[in-house]
């Protein structure tokens, strides 16, 4: 979910609707915004936000809160979309995270008499400040927040005041200041459009914003944030005349790849990731396959004993830790990856994040920070941060490898740009007619298949499986037909001998096969159906080369099946809950 909020001069409904635009990727089940004007006015509704702002038109006010959501307690619906309100209709909040006690928390509620409209774990902090409010909004969220279990980023508002109330615990919240107005948002895209001043809250901060006017509490006593300007801009959130967010994030990655290389490693970092004789990462979804490339890649170049763990399993199932923990994360909030973070913290293991998002959470909870330069992504799916998160790691590869790889880094960029306009129209005529398509490589590429799978699940809905080529005899062979397309990345090194051969197992069992090969690779394109070139170059660039093209073809995939590919159903670019 993603909430924001404004207090200032401007109309606050403009700004509201405009952030939660910006946020959607956070969550786009239903929204809802309320403002604050002569009494609390609120607006919500199911679907998309660029369906039904036009009814929250009218709502009036200088100040306002709102919401995205992607829904955790209770079906998407109007009733429980945010923002909620109390009994009286005085109070609203909107709130990102999990109440875990809201069911105790409710029963009291409702044994004291109040009357519940929705199914959402949020209605109870709204019922909780109501009983706690005599006209001082600050101190009955005061009261409310040590009887909640669990995370939040909240923002209250109250009829009869002109301040807005916010308060995060393990979920984030930044707070923009402007020129007599102040922001609060999920992260800081929208702010972009307004000031770069913005300052991150940390757990267990509760800000008081009036207009101009921004007082932090913790622990009950004020404090000071420091103000930081941010490193991205209004124009890197813009679509800029392509079809598709997705796709204009595609085009960027020479860009957003060069960018992180050139950026380089500042010398803890550099110390971090040389001194250490074991890497443990911890990552989920994409970057969880990036993580896995990085093992392919380290182990056999570096030397280096490299374990990868999802953020979901490690926390509930640590294994025996030693030496660095390095945590992947594009958005940097992800709730599972920040669990097993702060896991191998307990474990006193030194600790790296590696994220896109300036401020985002891992880089407060981890020992050091690798800031990736991919800019905002707000396609769903995540691409040019995935390449970007290889820039990170293959730099610490490289590192390992005093600087072996420099020249193939530095260059990488270029065939990256070269396959951009690779002609792939007969490969997505084939997945778009398929129910299933298997993606399969070896060592690197396994991984580099898995994401690839990923993909086209995500935004083509079409059923896809990553397999390492060599498992596929172990029972997938069963799902081959004449109808099954395989995808399987096969380029020359010593793995390539063993995988013509398992393509032509699968040819066997009459699957049509799309190969990625290098140019030239005839002996390749003879025994496959459709044959994809990519440059012949280092394998670390094949990684990237190859993934591409696979990004492409879910991409195309899902736009000849007319899917919602910026927005694929279910799914939230960031997941806040665990
Ligand atoms: C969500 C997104 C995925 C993403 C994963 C991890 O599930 O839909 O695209 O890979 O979260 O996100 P992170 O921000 O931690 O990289």
């Amino acid at each position: 979910c993603g909430i924001v909020g404004y207090i200032g001069r401007r109309d606050a409904t403009p700004v509201l609707i405009q952030g939660l635009k910006r946020l959607e990727y956070r969550g786009y089940d239903s929204f809802g915004i309320a403002t604050v004007g002569s009494a609390i006015e609120v607006y919500k509704k199911t679907g998309r936000i660029s369906d039904g702002e036009s009814g929250a038109a009218d709502l009036r006010g200088y100040a306002g809160i709102g919401h995205t959501r992607w829904a955790t307690h209770g079906e998407p619906s109007d009733l429980n979309a945010h923002p909620h309100t109390d009994c009286s209709g005085r109070i609203a909040v909107v709130h990102n995270g999990v109440i875990e006690n809201y069911g105790e928390l409710k029963r009291q509620l409702a044994g004291r008499g109040h009357t519940f409209r929705s199914e959402t774990d949020t209605e109870v902090i709204a019922h909780l400040i109501e009983e706690h409010y005599d006209g001082d909004l600050l101190a009955a969220v005061n009261a409310t927040l040590p009887l909640l279990k669990g995370s939040y980023a909240v923002l209250v508002i109250a009829e009869d005041t002109q301040q807005i109330v916010a308060a995060r615990d393990a979920s984030p919240l930044v707070l923009g200041v402007g020129d007599g107005e102040v922001f609060a948002a999920s992260d800081m895209t929208p702010l972009l459009e307004y000031t770069e001043r913005v300052i991150f809250l940390e757990d267990g901060d509760v800000a008081d914003l009036a207009s101009g006017r921004c007082t932090i509490y913790h622990d009950g006593q004020t404090v000071e944030r420091p103000i930081e300007l941010i490193n991205w801009c209004v124009e890197d959130t813009r679509k800029g005349g392509f079809a598709h967010y997705m796709l204009k994030e595609i085009y960027e990655q020479p860009q957003s790849f060069y960018e992180t290389i050139r950026a380089g490693i500042d010398e803890h970092v550099r110390r971090m990731v040389t001194e250490t004789d074991e890497i443990t990462l911890v990552a989920c979804g994409t970057s969880y396959h990036t993580a896995l490339v990085f093992k392919y890649l380290a182990e056999p170049l570096c030397g280096i004993p490299v374990r990868v763990e999802m953020g979901s399993e490690f926390k509930y199932f640590t294994p025996p830790l030693r030496g660095l923990v390095i945590a992947v994360s594009q958005s940097g909030e992800t709730a599972d990856t920040i669990a097993a973070l702060k896991m191998a913290k307990a474990r006193n293991c030194p600790t790296l994040a590696i994220t896109n998002m300036q401020g985002s959470t891992v880089t407060r909870v981890a020992d050091e920070t690798l800031l990736m330069r991919a800019g905002p992504e707000i396609g769903v799916a995540a691409t040019k941060s995935y390449t970007a998160q290889l820039a990170a790691l293959m730099e610490i590869v490289n590192l390992r490898c005093e600087g072996a790889f420099d020249d193939t880094l530095s260059h990488a960029h270029l065939a990256i740009g070269d396959v951009l306009l690779q002609d792939i129209k007969e490969a997505v005529a084939l997945c778009s007619k398929a129910e299933h398509v298997f993606f399969v490589g070896r060592g690197p590429f396994y991984p580099v298949s898995m994401e690839g799978a990923l993909k086209m699940k995500e935004i083509s809905y079409v059923h896809a499986e990553g397999y390492a080529a060599g498992e596929l005899k172990h029972g997938p062979f069963a799902l081959l037909t004449p109808e099954t397309p395989v995808v399987a990345v096969c380029t020359p090194g010593s793995t390539y001998g063993v995988m013509t051969s398992n393509i032509k197992e699968m040819k066997a069992r009459k699957a049509p096969v799309i190969a990625l090969g290098v140019a030239g690779d005839t002996e390749l394109a003879e025994i496959v159906d459709i044959f994809i070139p990519i440059p012949n170059t280092h394998h670390l660039v094949q990684v990237l080369t190859a993934s591409v093209v696979l990004q492409l073809l879910a991409y195309h995939t899902a736009c000849a099946l007319q899917r919602d590919v910026d927005k694929p159903r279910n799914l939230a670019k960031s997941v806040t809950v665990e």
